[in-house]
């Protein structure tokens, strides 16, 4: 086999990388690099209190089929080791979340909602989302996002400085035009968002058939 630039792919050129002596930062950077890109969840909550909150997350996939569930992955609280991010503290609080996917234009707002604010800020107020009634949760939607998954949570999984969340998707919605009567969707009218390593995004979803 040759690898992209023509060369022949030999054993010994490989670089290893041993993953226990490695800092938790590089292998963060290294998991980064190798999962790429990623879809992104655009996770709506409300805390008990009321305070609506949205924050994106790229360590995001499907869970299962069937019961439709999704998975997101939450680390620690930025800059505060140990505590939970507000997304946490809410799905913990009312039990349901909203998966909302963010059309590529959306990316500055996607951005902009990552901020770590006290809990007291509205993140939608923040990030120019429109927060819209969802159908079975108490967490809003995001109007602007192609398609809003609404998600109780199912099970919490403790796994060393992340929390794996799984949440089973009660009612969908989608913008209009997005899914086709067989649901199908056409992707390059309707441009997702990816999250590539380091500070980069993806909106080139460029088909191959196979
Ligand atoms: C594109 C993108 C993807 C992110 N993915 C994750 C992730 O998978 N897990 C995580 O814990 N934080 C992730 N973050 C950081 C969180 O979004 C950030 O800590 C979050 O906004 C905290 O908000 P909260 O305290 O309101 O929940 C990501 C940030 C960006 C911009």
């Amino acid at each position: 086999m040759t690898s992209q630039s023509g060369d022949r792919v030999s054993v010994a050129d490989r670089t290893r990388y041993d993953v226990g002596a490695m800092t938790e930062g590089d292998v963060y950077k290294l998991l980064s690099c190798a999962v790429q890109p990623r879809p992104i969840a655009w996770v709506s909550t409300v805390s008990a209190a009321g305070v609506r909150n949205l924050a994106p997350f790229s360590f995001f996939t499907v869970a299962s089929r069937s019961p439709a569930t999704l998975m997101i992955s939450i680390g620690e609280r930025i800059g505060a080791p140990g505590e939970p991010k507000d997304t946490l503290v809410n799905i913990r609080e009312t039990g349901n979340f909203v998966v909302n996917i963010p059309s590529a234009d959306a990316a500055d707002a996607v951005t902009a909602s990552f901020a770590t604010v006290e809990p007291d800020v509205d993140e939608f107020a923040l990030s120019g989302a429109t927060p819209i009634a969802s159908h079975s949760v108490s967490a809003p939607s995001v109007l602007e996002s192609l398609i809003s998954l609404e998600c109780e949570l199912l099970q919490e999984v403790e796994l060393g400085t992340d929390t794996l969340v799984l949440g089973t998707v009660t009612t969908v919605t989608s913008r209009p035009g997005v899914l086709s009567e067989n649901l199908h969707v056409d992707i390059l009218e309707h441009q997702f968002l990816g999250r590539l390593a380091g500070p980069f995004y993806t909106t080139d979803m460029n088909r191959v058939a196979q």
